[in-house]
């Protein structure tokens, strides 16, 4: 299952503006996804919020995947609802997932969602403008066109930053609390 939302949480983590040194990239296809259980604090699944209907491919530089296609939401969401997210990080270490000093909170994300200003603005941006609801209704159609699961992190002066990754979100929409989760890669540039 991929999710829009998930995505510019993602980027909204790792993406900065000063110079870049580590490079993140979505492990597989597979890279969104429900959370496994022991991560999952929602009270709805994705699939039942949301229909995704992505195409993910290469870009021409054989480097990046790109998503195409549309999101969907499947739920009516009251205007002026609450949406909100919380992600943590997690880090692959000595076989287990081991929190991390990362993480990012928005209590109001339809306000920061397509802000030119939030860090994940160029995530969104292919988003056409007048599909840009929020909170979504219904029957929202997102658009996305060549969104690219890859993004960059400034050098945080943390010795060991290269790894795997995986980050735990959860978005809450009204009375919904979704959660959404994705692997992925760091390694230096
Ligand atoms: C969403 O994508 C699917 C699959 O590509 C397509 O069949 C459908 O027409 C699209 N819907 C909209 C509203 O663009
Ligand atoms: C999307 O990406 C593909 C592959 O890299 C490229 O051929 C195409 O021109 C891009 N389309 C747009 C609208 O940027």
């Amino acid at each position: 299952m991929k999710s829009f939302l998930q995505l510019t949480i993602i980027l909204g983590i790792v993406y900065c503006a000063i110079g870049v040194d580590y490079v993140i990239t979505g492990r597989d296809m597979e890279f969104f996804k429900r959370c496994e259980k022991e991560d999952d604090e929602g009270n709805i699944a994705l699939d039942e919020v949301f229909q995704a209907n992505l195409d993910i491919s290469y870009a021409d530089d054989g480097e990046k995947y790109l998503a195409n296609g549309n999101v969907t939401f499947k739920i009516p969401i009251p205007d002026g609802a609450i949406v909100k997210a919380h992600a943590e990080v997690y880090k692959w270490q000595r076989g287990e997932w081991i929190r991390t000093m990362f993480s990012l909170k928005r209590d109001d994300l339809c306000q920061a969602m397509f802000s030119p200003l939030e860090i994940w603005s160029a995530a969104v941006k292919s988003i056409p403008k007048e599909e840009r609801i929020c909170p979504p209704k219904s029957d929202t159609v997102y658009h996305l066109v060549n969104t690219s699961f890859q993004g960059e992190i400034p050098n945080l002066l943390i010795p060991d930053l290269a790894g795997t990754y995986k980050i735990v979100a959860h978005v809450t929409l009204a009375e919904y609390i979704i959660c959404m989760s994705a692997v992925a890669d760091v390694w230096r540039a």
